[in-house]
């Protein structure tokens, strides 16, 4: 489970984030960067931060820490930016926060990783479908001289049509991924020869508790996945797909 804090202040919003992120700061005195539910697509995006950061630290790629963050009413109130009064008062209740990195740089290939880490965020990518991670959106943080991965929102796309229109598990086990536009390109060697290492450390257990971290509330229920633990079994049967597949790797020819 992810730490539950409560949000005591909203300090200023994050114009350069395409969902209006805020920073706040919470009743354990941490500063966080709140996402908030109550933004564009809502609380798949939340999911996909919480499952993706999980798989991610499995794999050896640095992500800040999260937390579940509970909105009250009153903090909507005495905020008077209109844009962000909305977005708060439709953010009542749990948000998920990234631990605030001060300091830290956008990535500008400045400080590049190692090529050992380029690889494993690129095949992070590859894995969940996260094509947000190009030179107009690098969505990586410099803190004192490490990498960190964050921003993992457009992660997991299927689930904004499941279960109707989503791709069948062998459809998204199978579906390639375009490495061509990925920031770290030019720094990662050949992924091919990471595949078979990276996956082994993604094991039932590692996937299961990633869906864990996930809050029951944030998992939306459909007339096909009917409660929690249908939404969580949807997920995994896709990225255990995935998974057992290596059409998605890039650099490998379809197999
Ligand atoms: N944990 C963090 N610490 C410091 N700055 C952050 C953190 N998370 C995000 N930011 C800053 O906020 C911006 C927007 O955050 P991001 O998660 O990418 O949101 P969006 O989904 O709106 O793109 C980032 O590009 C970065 O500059
Ligand atoms: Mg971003």
């Amino acid at each position: 489970m992810l730490p539950q804090v409560t949000a005591t202040r909203y300090v200023t919003p994050l114009k350069e984030g395409g969902s209006l992120p805020g920073i706040v700061e919470a009743s354990d005195e941490g500063t966080y960067v709140m996402k908030f539910r109550g933004a564009g697509q809502g609380l798949k995006v939340l999911v996909a931060e919480v499952v993706v950061a999980g798989l991610a630290r499995a794999i050896g790629v640095p992500v800040p820490d999260l937390a579940v963050i509970a909105l009250d009413a009153r903090i909507a109130k005495y905020e008077a930016d209109e844009e962000v009064q909305d977005l708060l008062s439709a953010s009542v209740g749990t948000n998920l926060g990234v631990d605030f990195l001060p300091g830290s740089l956008g990535y500008d290939g400045s400080q590049p990783p190692s090529a050992d880490l380029a690889e494993r965020i690129i095949w992070l990518d590859a894995l969940t479908a996260n094509v947000d991670r190009t030179w107009s959106n690098p969505n990586l943080l410099v803190w004192h001289g490490q990498t960190y991965a964050i921003d993992h929102g457009a992660a997991l796309y299927f689930h904004h049509s499941w279960p109707s229109r989503a791709p069948s598990a062998a459809r998204f086990a199978a579906q390639p991924f375009d490495a061509g536009r990925h920031v770290l390109r030019d720094v990662a060697g050949d992924l091919v020869p990471r595949h078979d290492e990276l996956r082994r450390l993604l094991t039932a257990e590692v996937l299961d508790a990633a869906l864990a971290d996930v809050p029951d509330e944030w998992l939306e229920r459909t007339d096909d996945l009917p409660d929690v633990a249908a939404v969580r079994a949807a997920y995994r049967t896709l990225l255990t797909a995935r998974l057992d597949s290596t059409a998605w790797v890039p650099g490998r020819a379809a197999a």
